[in-house]
């Protein structure tokens, strides 16, 4: 749980010169480089429309995959820009780098309501290495600094948090509708509360669980991580990836959801196949009954059941990481069919970013849920309780 932080709203942004971090680290499609979701660009619009509005002289900047410090050509923020130009019927200049004189000086020349995009700020090894000086160069450049990137929020890089030490530093709406969601399931969700948790590795989501196990009234997993809970009870579990150091943690867990009374669900049937291949031959399996050669490569059709019936009776919903190999079509079934019924339910619904929330805008269903995070890493980190670097640094509210 952060501090409540200054917002756009809190500052005057008539004439001055905004520098907005944005995540707009958007997915490239491999064959093409086309944007692949748009979807984090979206997400900031309130924010850039709000100061184009209020007559700012909007600085944009943002990381693109991960040049280390390098000029990546099909890295440069060409095609992002591009895009928020389309969504916000505006031009969008580009500068051709994100700091120093030539920056300076086109900046000069930013009239209210403008917009200049600077270049991808990992181009310089310096933004990750939360250098001092490259954010003072950065900061030199405007007289705000908003964040609206909460996707970053878990790095500490000079365009997150060094640069606050030169800039009034407050939240854009993104940032603070992200926040609010993810302190309200932390502190007052409503009832009955489930998470529903997947992904390949137990290890990923074990802070997760942990924090969140007494907040809730079920814990529902699936995925290549139920295995290691299904080891530490015992059942074989083929050939199926199982995390050896978290099998005594996994154990805890079982046990701690038993002395709370919280029950921790794990998969009665599951798919199993003989290679996470899209060629493989599959069946469904008792998870109790594994096949000593076999992957756990999806929840089975009972599992399913089980879990939906679960899930419709609460007012609350958080999911994050799919119940199998989603990327392979033949094992994606439990992971879509669970997102559909999310996506029919009354309940409030967070999904996690990364993974998840690109399967919720693959499948279309963004506008069902009550809110799809943009950040994968910073979600996980901020419902394991842990703060955000990029939040921290933020102006507090009192
Ligand atoms: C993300 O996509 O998770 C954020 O943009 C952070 O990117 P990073 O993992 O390369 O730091």
């Amino acid at each position: 749980m952060q501090n409540a932080k200054k917002t756009l709203r809190d500052v005057n942004v008539e004439g001055k010169r905004v520098l907005v971090r944005v995540d707009f680290n958007v997915p490239l499609d491999i064959n093409t480089g086309a944007i692949s979701d748009d979807s984090r660009i979206r997400a900031s619009l309130p924010t850039i429309k709000y100061l184009i509005e209020h007559k700012a002289r909007v600085i944009l900047c943002t990381h693109l995959g991960r040049p280390q410090g390098q000029v990546v050509e099909n890295l440069r923020v060409t095609q992002v820009a591009k895009c928020l130009s389309h969504f916000i019927g505006l031009p969008v200049n580009i500068s051709l780098d994100c700091v120093g004189p030539g920056v300076e000086n086109e900046v000069k020349t930013l009239k209210e309501g403008n917009i200049l995009f600077l270049e991808n700020l990992r181009f310089h090894s310096e933004e990750e290495a939360n250098d001092l000086h490259f954010a003072q160069k950065l900061a030199r450049l405007a007289d705000v600094y908003v964040n609206d990137a909460f996707g970053t929020a878990h790095r500490t890089h000079a365009s997150t948090v060094n640069i606050t030490k030169y800039l009034p530093a407050v939240a854009g709406f993104l940032m603070e509708k992200e926040l609010d969601t993810m302190n309200k399931l932390l502190t007052s969700p409503a009832h009955p509360f489930a998470c529903l948790i997947g992904g390949a590795k137990v290890s990923d989501k074990m802070g997760l669980i942990q924090n969140m196990l007494k907040r809730i009234d079920v814990l529902l997993v699936g995925g290549g991580m139920a295995a290691t809970f299904l080891r530490a009870q015992g059942y074989e579990t083929g050939r199926s990836l199982v995390e050896k150091d978290k099998l005594s943690l996994a154990r805890e867990l079982l046990e701690e959801s038993k002395e709370w009374n919280i029950p921790l669900l794990l998969p009665t049937d599951i798919v199993v196949a003989n290679e996470i291949k899209a060629t493989a031959s599959t069946k469904i399996a008792s998870s109790t009954n594994m096949a000593a050669s076999d992957y756990l490569v999806d929840i089975g059709p009972e599992t399913i059941e089980l879990f939906s019936r679960e899930l419709r009776k609460c007012h609350t919903i958080m999911w994050n990481g799919p119940m199998g190999v989603y990327e392979i079509p033949q094992f994606a079934q439990g992971t879509r069919s669970l997102v559909k019924i999310l996506s029919t339910s009354n309940a409030v619904t967070v999904i996690g970013g990364g993974s998840s929330a690109e399967i919720v805008h693959e499948m279309r269903l963004t506008d069902k849920m009550t809110h799809v995070s943009t950040g994968g890493g910073a979600s996980l980190r901020c419902l394991e309780g842990l703060p955000l670097p990029g939040v921290e640094a933020l102006l507090n509210k009192i």
